[in-house]
């Protein structure tokens, strides 16, 4: 074939500078399906070394029942969209990665146990609604900084969560595996089913308010503030049953609405469970009620945000100190194009050194352009150090003072701070430092038992939700009750 002439490439430029866009800009929805991702370049994707046993388990995961239907990942976008207007505050919780051989109905139980108590918190010192999700039923995997660890001079791949490898470290136990694809939505199935027990089974009713207290955190100051409000709500509903009010008939009061999500991180498995809707004929990513893109999978041309910009749920974006003005609006172009109070969540997650200079421009834009966001703050992502023993962990103060500074930017901009995104347990771990638990680096030792990275323990958790509750209320005097 002969080269072509300066004439031909000319006519060719049109379609040339549409290949060229078209690989640098998202594409439109209406060019999105469930597999337009495969196209776009996966970030953090483990090298599967089994192609066939990949498809393999996909095709049994396409066949199985959803984990979440439709339905509700819409009623949590309306509850959002009350966030977004500043009518209630987002709870986002959970282990950092979920753990294969954790996954006991104690575990569950605590760490529901927990959310709930930090909810009650918030609610009854600010009285906002609480929206309660939980970064549980489907955690299970990690982007990681480095592909490879190394220890001792043996190099091996990376642990990426228990949906690709193991945590321990050798050569078999690192081989990514596809057939952890269909454990982690067996567990998935097994942690949502208890759960859904116990958010609507009597355990979570609001009369039982005082069994939420863990007897290790109700020693605590936290613990006994905690219970001073457990008294006040019981003594409230005493009032109401001895003034006739029935409370067996009132769902607020005999459960909770408990939502899940998880990081879409292993695109394979968010699609095998993607889901037409029979009712709108929309798609659902139907392995959680919100999927998040983690700050590390967010580019624009990626095959994270081509795939998450076509499901229906509501999405999280982690925004990280790198994070562009430009960049953003562009990401919320792509990912809320109709500007859908509630469909999008940007987790800022800059670290305490950042926030003061990252986060403002970004707050300010959204705020300009009248974009119908939520913003919450992960204070725990920015924030993590490795100890001289080699432990990873964050110090409480640094939590705290990046949230306080969250609610500073908010309070300065007139904007809503609308939720927290943390990571914790039930257990009475000590992996951060300081806080409620009051733990030094010498404590970590004792029980550190995360298989990522490092969790408030329960006692830390709460004390968190008292110095929200106080950011909250503080907010609503500044700024007057527009937004409560
Ligand atoms: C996470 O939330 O566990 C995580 C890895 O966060 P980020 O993408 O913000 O680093
Ligand atoms: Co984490």
């Amino acid at each position: 074939m002969s080269a072509p002439t300066g004439v031909a490439i000319i006519r060719r430029l049109p379609a040339l500078a549409i290949t060229l866009y078209a690989e640098v800009m998202p594409s439109t929805t209406n060019d999105w399906s469930t597999t337009s991702w495969r196209s776009r370049r996966v970030h953090q994707s483990p090298a599967w070394p089994d192609a066939e046993h990949l498809e393999r388990v996909e095709r049994q995961l396409a066949a199985k029942p959803p984990l979440v239907f439709a339905g509700e990942a819409r009623r949590l976008q309306q509850h959002l969209g009350d966030v977004a207007r500043g009518r209630a505050f987002l709870l986002q919780a959970g282990d950092c990665a979920e753990s294969f051989d954790e996954g006991s109905a104690d575990a569950i139980r605590d760490k529901l146990k927990v959310i709930l108590q930090m909810a009650v918190a918030l609610t009854y010192a600010a009285g906002v609604p609480v929206i309660k999700v939980g970064r549980i039923a489907g955690q299970f995997a990690k982007p990681r900084s480095d592909d490879y660890e190394e220890r001792d001079g043996v190099r091996l791949e990376a642990f990426r969560g228990h949906i690709v490898n193991s945590d321990e470290f050798t050569a078999s136990g690192r081989r990514p595996d596809p057939d952890r694809l269909l454990a982690a939505y067996h567990q998935s199935v097994a942690t949502l089913n208890l759960l859904r027990a116990f958010t609507t089974g009597g355990f979570a009713a609001l009369s039982r308010v005082h069994a939420w207290n863990q007897e290790f955190v109700a020693n605590s100051l936290e613990g006994k503030r905690y219970a001073m409000i457990a008294d006040e709500i019981e003594r409230a509903l005493q009032f109401m049953r001895a003034c006739g009010i029935d409370l067996h008939d009132d769902s607020a009061l005999q459960g909770v609405e408990f939502y899940t999500s998880h990081e879409a991180l292993i695109l394979p498995y968010e699609q095998a469970l993607t889901r037409r809707d029979s009712l709108t004929g929309d798609w659902y990513d139907c392995s959680a009620h919100m999927l998040w893109i983690g700050d590390r999978t967010r580019q624009l041309d990626g095959a994270h945000v081509e795939f998450l910009r076509g499901v229906s749920n509501p999405l999280g974006l982690k925004v990280g100190p790198s994070m562009g003005v430009d960049e953003l609006r562009r990401l919320v172009d792509v990912l809320n194009p109709a500007n859908v109070a509630g469909r999008l969540t940007l987790i800022s997650r800059m670290g305490v050194e950042q926030i003061g200079r990252a986060l403002p421009p970004l707050v300010e834009a959204m705020r300009d352009d009248e974009r119908n966001v939520v913003w919450a703050c992960d204070p725990m992502h920015g924030n993590t150090f490795r100890v001289v023993g080699g432990q990873k962990t964050r110090h409480f103060d640094d939590v705290l003072a990046e949230t306080a500074q969250f609610f500073g930017v908010h309070q300065e901009l007139g904007t809503w701070p609308g939720g927290l995104h943390i990571e914790l347990t039930g257990d009475d771990v000590t992996e951060c430092l300081g806080g409620g638990s009051r733990l030094d680096e010498s404590d970590l030792e004792l029980n550190y038992t995360t298989i990522c990275d490092p969790r408030l323990n329960a006692t830390q958790s709460l004390d968190l939700a008292f110095h929200v509750s106080e950011f909250l209320q503080n907010y609503a005097s500044t700024n007057g009750a527009r937004s409560l």
